[in-house]
């Protein structure tokens, strides 16, 4: 699935999770100074930053052009291109550590994708890759979005299908990809909300499948969704958890 929006509107729909979500990721893979690292369908940043924080050199890829002058700007030390998972532009263990926040769900081919970033991890180096628990609704901003849609559609199947998205899903794939010592679990990020408006807005951006869906639907559909979740959103100010399933392998 394809990004067009401004990294400006990620920001303010995603972007949000980012600072506490890459903590925990790079906090998992263990990443620190010295290491050469590689951020594995960026986006405009987060864990880049995160990375170029913590790492001596640091390479980022993602297919989005306008993700990839935001990531630039915003991390002028690293090495980022313009390119998908599938096809790495980097040669055989060219880095310590490979990691992927939020993107294996969007691959066309995840497979192929935690392949190539074990080819460029060195033997004995990490491969780390997180996507939300959108299969059971452990990402709340999402949850709450797709249980205010299915109460008015029961029959809206919502992105709970994406890989990546179950428990064990990324580990499996690990595995059949000849990943070693694979282990996986649950990192939880978190983002505050001034009250339901700066819920809802970002929602209407047109941001990643969920908000694709609102904008795809005409607007007395998109005028009962904001109701239900509306109804849904505790009122005043809020923090809304999110849980991301995780794996963690190395690369033989
Ligand atoms: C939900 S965003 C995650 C961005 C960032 N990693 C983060 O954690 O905020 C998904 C990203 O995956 C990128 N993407 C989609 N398909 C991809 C592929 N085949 N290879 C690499 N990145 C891909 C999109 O352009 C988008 O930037």
């Amino acid at each position: 699935m394809g990004f067009d929006a401004p990294a400006v509107d990620y920001d303010r729909f995603m972007g949000r999770y980012a600072p506490t979500l890459s903590v925990a990721l790079a906090d998992c893979a263990d990443v620190h100074e010295g290491m050469r690292v590689l951020d594995v369908g960026c986006g405009p940043g987060g864990l880049t930053g995160e990375l170029s924080a913590r790492a001596a050199e640091v390479a980022a890829i993602d297919p989005a052009p306008q993700f990839v002058a935001a990531c630039r700007d915003r991390n002028p030390g690293a090495d980022v291109r313009e390119g998908v998972a599938e096809k790495l532009p980097w040669a055989d263990d060219a880095f310590d550590a490979a990691l992927s926040s939020l993107v294996i769900g969007f691959m066309r081919d995840p497979d192929a994708g935690v392949r190539e970033m074990a080819r460029v991890t060195r033997p004995g180096g990490v491969v780390a890759v997180c996507m939300w628990d959108v299969a059971t609704g452990g990402m709340r901003m999402l949850g709450l979005f797709w249980d205010a849609v299915q109460r008015l559609r029961p029959d809206v199947e919502g992105e709970a299908w994406m890989p990546g998205g179950a428990e064990g899903d990324i580990a499996e794939r690990f595995t059949r990809a000849g990943l070693r010592d694979v282990t996986s679990g649950a990192l939880t990020a978190h983002a505050d909300y001034t009250g339901f408006d700066d819920f809802w807005e970002p929602f209407t951006l047109a941001v990643g499948p969920a908000g694709q869906y609102l904008r795809s639907q005409p607007e007395r559909e998109q005028a009962a969704i904001r109701e239900e979740c509306r109804r849904l959103v505790p009122d005043g100010a809020f923090t809304l958890e999110a849980r991301a399933w995780y794996a963690l392998g190395t690369s033989p």
